[in-house]
């Protein structure tokens, strides 16, 4: 079982920072934000973690790549901590497949298919933290509880928020476990079926792939995972289960990126 790390996106909420570092290695708290991401793919029941990556994102693959010399030079001036560091995130088993173009989160799952080599799969968004990596054990208990169905996190937002998240409409099934029927993209709050946000975590069955090839791109060529958890639901049960706002954080827009570099720095 793998876990996909969408990290190609163009990051165009952070220009000008993101035309030379990709959004995904910026500084949160004490490291740039996919490496959170990948250490809760590694801590997760996933054999290995996938990383969709840009051919324009070099950092990416600096960051988790060996440097030897770096490490030499760092032991050599007796900053041993240092150099524990660089030889740790250079030795996290990460592996990369690409994104020619930024087409859309569907399209960069899409691109993974071979990875997930026909087994259900984990996508953790790569802007996305949840430092805990208790989600992904919780979301593989309850697809276990269901027969094995895909299971999608969702965050209570407040209702002012509601119409700038998909939410899902359903039926609470157990303590913050829901049964759903659709999925609702940035309603207006009086036609909202629910204040949960779809957050960034998902364990999907190995059918996802196959409708992704039969999405029809939308707007700019883009081609949404949203619309084939849509044609899952048609066929499949799929579940969400809600994370405590204490747990995950958002760092694709400045303002979340910033307020999540408050409060994991209180934590360090
Ligand atoms: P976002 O929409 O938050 O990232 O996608 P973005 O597209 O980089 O940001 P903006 O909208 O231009 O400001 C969530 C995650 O999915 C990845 C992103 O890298 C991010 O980690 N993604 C998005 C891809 O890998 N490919 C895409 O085509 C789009």
């Amino acid at each position: 079982m793998k876990a996909i790390i969408p990290a190609a996106g163009l990051g165009t909420r952070f220009l000008p920072a993101t035309k030379a570092v990709p959004k995904e290695m910026l500084l949160v708290a004490d490291r740039p934000a996919i490496q959170y991401v990948v250490e809760e793919g590694l801590a997760s029941a996933a054999d290995e973690v996938v990383i969709v990556n840009s051919r324009e994102k070099h950092a990416i693959e600096e960051h988790f790549a060996p440097n030897p010399e770096l490490v030499a030079t760092l032991r050599e001036r007796g900053k041993d901590a240092y150099a524990d560091m660089v030889e740790y995130v250079g030795g996290l088993n990460v592996t990369y497949v690409y994104q020619e173009e930024a087409l859309g989160l569907g399209h960069a799952v899409l691109c993974a298919a071979e990875a997930s080599a026909g087994e259900p799969f984990y996508v953790l968004l790569g802007d996305v933290l949840v430092p805990g990596n208790g989600m992904l054990p919780a979301m593989q208990a309850v697809s276990d509880a269901h027969g094995g169905a895909s299971v999608i996190a969702v965050m209570p937002v407040p209702d002012e928020e509601v119409s700038r998240f998909g939410v899902i409409a359903g039926a609470e099934v157990s303590d913050g476990v829901w049964k759903i029927d659709a999925l609702v993209e940035k309603p207006a709050l009086e036609d909202a079926p629910s204040n949960l946000a779809v957050f960034g975590r998902y364990l999907l069955t190995p059918r996802v792939m196959e409708l992704l090839a039969e999405v029809k791109p939308g707007v700019g060529g883009e081609i949404q995972l949203t619309d084939a958890l849509d044609a899952l639901l048609a066929e499949e049960e799929m579940y969400a289960l809600v994370i405590d706002p204490a747990d995950g954080f958002d760092t694709g827009t400045p303002a979340s990126w910033l307020a999540t570099n408050n409060i994991l720095s209180e934590r360090l």
